[in-house]
């Protein structure tokens, strides 16, 4: 039920405004000062305050400013016997929904009501959308509208809270590391540590040392008890990166320690349990490594339980505009140029290049045009090596031509022909309509020439 507070000290206007309001199903609450408002607001039942300017213990406009910062979804309307129109000037302005004169006309005051009570409703629902939309585009500070990238964030928001492996792949740049981050962030473990390894940075004794610690003299080196990463990790999470390289003796041990939850420091034989979330990854191709016999099966399928493939930014085109100007704000600030933005032909020549440094040379690329660029609109000379593609694009390049004797111009054509299709479809992040648009024919020949390639 819709509640209004009235805030004022002459009784007979409260009791003016009780029989109005309750007759048209208000629920209805009276306070004399400003200190009797607090305990109702406080509720946080209260959908519209109707107060007097000369309310006693700071006045209306003191409660109007309390309301605005506590309880800034609920609506308020002042009322004065004295009012000028600079005091309704005022209060328009603080953000009150209206004034009224007293004496008021019944009407005047419902209308004033109901006005307030829509525009609060709005404004609600406004803030409701507002933050459905940026829950729906936002994970901590990763960036990412693309359905694939909004299927990442749901995975992630469903498994943060336990303490399931996450493997994260993906080619570098894409943004594994930053995920892994995301997720510990959004985990009930983000008061605890966070702890990054790179296992392929190092040689494999001391990776070992390095991970599960080591006791003083056992080995060269060892002049003291050492605790591990893995201990050091207690109550947080520890991120494995580049586990791709890791050697077979790792690879075992690793294994023990998602198996058991214990590990054993280097030269000594206590186990120790650990409770650490665990979060790998690797830009290589774990299954063709598990084919080629340098990554164990076992340890394979541990690590898959659930797994997140970051797909490349080429793949996600919709995503690098949003990407440019978040990397822009940021920079522009960074370099104090606030009022820095992009012509939208460097928007257009960002869209279209083939990012294979992914998101980190999306980001370098923004960096070194915020800190080069003189003037206040970054174009297409401020991306320099943006602009070289660009243009190569658009120009036929000349075409590698086999070895050997010249073939039937049809036969010839069949290899660059696929080529080019395919390149059309990875710059259009595999949207075939788009693929077709861009190579200039319609939908059902690229179909015909799709199924006649075998193309995916
Ligand atoms: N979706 C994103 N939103 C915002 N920033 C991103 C996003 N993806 C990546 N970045 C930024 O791009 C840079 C590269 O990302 P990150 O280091 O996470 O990539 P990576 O996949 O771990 O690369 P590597 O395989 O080389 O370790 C970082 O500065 C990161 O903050
Ligand atoms: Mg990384």
């Amino acid at each position: 039920m819709t509640k209004i507070l009235v805030a004022d000290p002459d009784p007979r206007s409260q009791s003016d405004l009780r029989t109005l309001l309750q007759k048209r199903g208000y629920e209805f609450d009276a306070v004399v000062d400003v200190a009797q408002a607090h305990a109702p607001l406080a509720e946080g039942d209260v959908d519209l305050v109707l107060c007097d300017l000369a309310l006693p213990g700071g006045g209306g406009m003191k409660l109007l400013q309390e309301v605005q910062q506590s309880h800034p979804e609920t609506a308020v309307v002042l009322l004065s016997a004295f009012g000028s129109v600079q005091d309704a000037v005022a209060a328009m302005r603080q953000g009150a929904a209206d004034f009224l004169g007293k004496p008021f006309a019944p009407d005047q005051v419902l209308v004033a009501v109901d006005r307030a009570l829509e525009k609060a409703a709005l404004q609600r629902e406004n803030h409701a959308l507002k933050s459905a939309l940026d829950d729906r585009l936002r994970l901590d500070n990763v960036v990412g509208s693309d359905p694939r990238m909004q299927a990442i964030f749901k995975t992630v928001k469903a498994v943060a809270n336990s303490r399931t492996t996450v493997l994260v792949t993906g080619e570098s740049g894409t943004g594994k590391t930053l995920l892994a981050r995301a997720l510990h962030a959004l985990s009930t473990r983000k008061g605890g540590p966070f702890i990054e390894v790179n296992c392929g940075a190092l040689p494999e004794s001391l990776l070992e040392s390095e991970l599960f610690g080591h006791q003083k003299g056992s080995f060269t080196g060892a002049i003291r008890d050492k605790i591990g990463k893995f201990e050091a990790a207690a109550g947080g999470t520890i991120f494995l990166d580049e586990i791709g390289t890791s050697s077979p003796a790792f690879q075992v041990k690793l294994l023990r320690v998602l198996q058991d939850r214990v590990i054993e420091r280097v030269g000594d034989t206590k186990t120790i349990p650990v409770d650490v979330r665990v979060v790998l990854a690797t830009n290589k191709d774990l299954e063709l490594a598990v084919k080629n016999g340098e990554f164990r099966e076992d340890l394979y399928y541990r690590i898959h339980v659930v797994s997140i493939e970051m797909p490349p930014l080429r793949a996600r085109q919709s995503d690098i505009a949003s990407l440019a100007e978040h990397f822009l704000r940021r920079f522009a600030q960074e370099h104090g140029r606030p009022t820095l933005r992009f012509s939208p032909a460097a928007v257009q020549a960002l869209c279209q290049a083939p990012w294979p440094g992914n998101v980190r040379q999306l980001e370098n690329v923004v960096e070194r045009a915020v800190v080069l660029s003189s003037t206040d609109m970054l174009d297409l000379a401020d991306l320099p090596t943006l602009a070289r593609a660009a243009t190569t694009t658009t120009e036929p390049q000349p075409l590698a031509l086999p070895d050997g004797p010249p073939l039937p111009l049809k036969d010839a054509l069949v290899a660059p022909e696929k080529q080019i299709i395919e390149h059309a479809l990875r710059h259009c992040g595999g949207n075939r309509e788009r693929a077709a648009k861009v190579l200039g024919i319609n939908r059902s020949t690229l179909f015909h020439k799709l199924r006649k390639f075998g193309i995916e």
